[in-house]
């Protein structure tokens, strides 16, 4: 039997490339920094049975359209916005994603940003490499404590959860607004259901754990920083356009809240030009959250795993469209 074909939009962890290279005929787009271009992406996906894209590939129905051989797409990443699955279920292309394996390196992000945010950590890493340390001071670089104060999580699924459960070890009050209640996570780590203009008036730290969705996108703009706290301090690891950039830049530069964090932006990547950079109360990241050797490596385990099953015929464990499968066999 020849073996399938498949395009790898980027290079992954050797444990992930040698168990494809064992198993079918691949080519990986060579460039680690940058993605493939889009006419690249359609070349290659017109000779291939399946993709491993990652977030910054553009799967849409232009692109299967022009695929007829594919019949999976294992995204490397928990987030798929950058998938057309609705063109993609039509089309019968089983969609796959990398659920749960990154939960906990994300919530340590999440949770490494608010403590940096508050205790202005790049500031005070800035400030001594500048040689501008002169003595001991009672003022310099006060921050905000996270232990004893209100958190509110937007959105509270693995991600949000595992957020939690650190905030708990902060003795944190912790909020949550979702579109789903959760009862049995507010009895056994003691959070509170609210709406989300109640959760933006009362907490101190903010933390974004939403899908990006039509009903997400925007989610927090001007409206929103107007009900937050002065001091207020918002986290973002989840998606960019969660976040409207320029009320972001307003409540920041009028110091309408204390300061940010963010690790996704609208625009990927955040042109160095940009507004928000200028800032001296935001904290940066380049879309690094789930970025620790071990999570990268089981992603792309489970990407390639996805893959694999899809192409032999059996049901990858990580569907995002299982209603495909049904209908469809590969
Ligand atoms: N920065 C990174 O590298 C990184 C890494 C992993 C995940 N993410 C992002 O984090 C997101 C969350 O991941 P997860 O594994 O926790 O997903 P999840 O599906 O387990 O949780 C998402 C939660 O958001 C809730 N939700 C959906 N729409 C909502 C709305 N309109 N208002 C309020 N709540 C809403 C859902 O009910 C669910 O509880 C992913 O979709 C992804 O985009 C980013």
């Amino acid at each position: 039997m020849s073996r399938h074909r498949v395009y790898v939009a980027r290079r992954l962890p050797d444990p992930a490339m040698d168990r494809l290279r064992q198993h079918v005929d691949m080519t990986v787009w060579p460039t680690d920094e940058l993605p493939p271009p889009r006419e690249v992406l359609l070349r290659e996906a017109a000779v291939s049975d399946g993709l491993l894209s990652l977030l910054t590939d553009r799967i849409d129905g232009a692109l299967l359209d022009a695929a007829p051989r594919v019949r999976v797409v294992s995204n490397y990443a928990v987030g798929y916005d950058n998938i057309d699955v609705a063109a993609a279920t039509s089309r019968g292309v089983v969609v796959t994603n990398t659920p749960g394996v990154l939960t906990e390196t994300v919530a340590d992000f999440a949770i490494t940003l608010l403590l940096a945010v508050a205790r202005r950590v790049v500031e005070s890493d800035r400030y001594t490499r500048e040689g501008r340390w002169k003595s001991w001071e009672p003022l310099l670089f006060l921050g905000q404590d996270l232990y004893g104060a209100t958190l509110g999580l937007v959105g509270l699924g693995r991600i949000g959860t595992a957020v939690a459960k650190r905030a708990h070890g902060f003795d944190m009050r912790i909020l949550y607004h979702d579109v789903v209640r959760r009862e049995d996570l507010e009895h056994d780590l003691g959070l509170e259901f609210t709406s989300l203009e109640d959760l933006l008036r009362r907490s101190d730290f903010i933390s974004v754990h939403t899908p990006l969705t039509p009903q997400t996108r925007h989610l927090i703009s001007t409206d929103q920083f107007r009900l937050m706290k002065r001091t207020a301090v918002l986290v973002n690891t989840a998606r960019g356009p969660i976040v409207d950039p320029d009320a972001l830049y307003r409540a920041l530069a009028d110091r309408q809240i204390w300061g940010a964090g963010l690790d996704v932006f609208e625009v990927e990547p955040v042109p160095a030009d940009h507004p928000l950079l200028r800032l001296d109360n935001i904290i940066v990241a380049p879309h690094i959250a789930s970025a620790s050797v071990e999570t990268r490596t089981k992603m792309a385990l489970m990407a390639v795993d996805n893959l694999l099953a899809a192409l032999g015929g059996q049901r990858p464990s990580n569907f995002v469209n299982p209603d495909v499968w049904e209908r469809r066999r590969i």
